[in-house]
């Protein structure tokens, strides 16, 4: 059937972490240094209201619950440097998951993903394989801004990968599409070139459901390479995409 993949079938099984909880205290500490500048080392907060406790995670039973829960943590170091925290928006039962790496500037503002010039690029990618952005659900690794958006690091990742995990028990997608290399290896597992796997299906195990996964290019990326091949792929993935969310319904 034309552009339909096989995704259970084709996709090798990642290695998956179970936990819903974050990662707490997961930031790695600097080694002692001899220097004679004090450096001020992050140490996440010990209370239940700058660190969410795993109870409160497993236990939100709707999105708004779970984003009170969380709005306010301080896990890793990126929690004292936001403006906003940005905690994903969208039709809460959406078939279609869109997971990007972190907030912007943009976002960090608005507290909303992906409105800037990547985000519009993302709506219109949306757009193309028929549907609005508010009939997909918009998340991402980290809830809160890079410094000079930079990649989180992977203690960072961890510590917000147990509210991305509630997010997605809580919304069932049919499908999860990763946008770019870092929710493919933070969410899914997978370490390889995001040009190398795109398009390819893998899979991740969530609240005890198996979700397929498409990896795709990040849309900076493809504002940075805006060549007819790169859009070309993109829409093929997210036609993939779509059309297995599609069936999955109808299933
Ligand atoms: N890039 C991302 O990965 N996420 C956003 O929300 C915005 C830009």
């Amino acid at each position: 059937m034309g552009l339909v993949r096989e995704p259970l079938q084709a996709a090798p099984a990642p290695a998956v972490a179970t936990e819903t909880a974050p990662a707490r205290h997961a930031v790695a500490r600097p080694a002692p240094t001899t220097a004679s500048r004090p450096i001020a080392v992050y140490a996440p907060p010990t209370d239940a209201i700058g660190c969410p406790t795993t109870e409160a995670v497993a236990g939100a039973t709707s999105l708004q619950e779970l984003q009170l829960a969380i709005q306010g943590c301080l896990a890793c170091p990126l929690g004292p440097g936001r403006l906003k925290f940005v905690f994903g928006e969208g039709d809460p039962s959406a078939r279609l998951l869109f997971v990007g790496e972190g907030p912007g500037r943009d976002e960090d503002l608005q507290g909303r993903p992906f409105v800037g010039k990547a985000g519009e690029l993302l709506d219109k990618m949306i757009g193309a394989i028929g549907l609005r952005r508010d009939q997909t659900y918009i998340a991402n690794v980290v809830k809160c801004r890079p410094p000079d958006n930079r990649t989180p690091t992977s203690e960072e990742a961890a510590a917000c990968l147990g509210y991305l995990r509630r997010q997605i028990e809580l919304i069932r997608p049919a499908v999860i599409v990763t946008l770019g290399a870092t929710p493919l290896r933070e969410l899914v597992g997978v370490s390889e070139g995001i040009t190398r796997v795109r398009g390819q299906w893998k899979r991740v195990v969530v609240g005890g459901r198996e979700i397929p996964v498409m990896p795709t290019f990040h849309p900076a990326y493809v504002l940075r390479q805006y060549t007819q091949d790169v859009r070309r792929a993109v829409w093929e993935d997210l036609k993939a995409a779509k059309e297995w969310a599609d069936k999955a319904e109808g299933a």
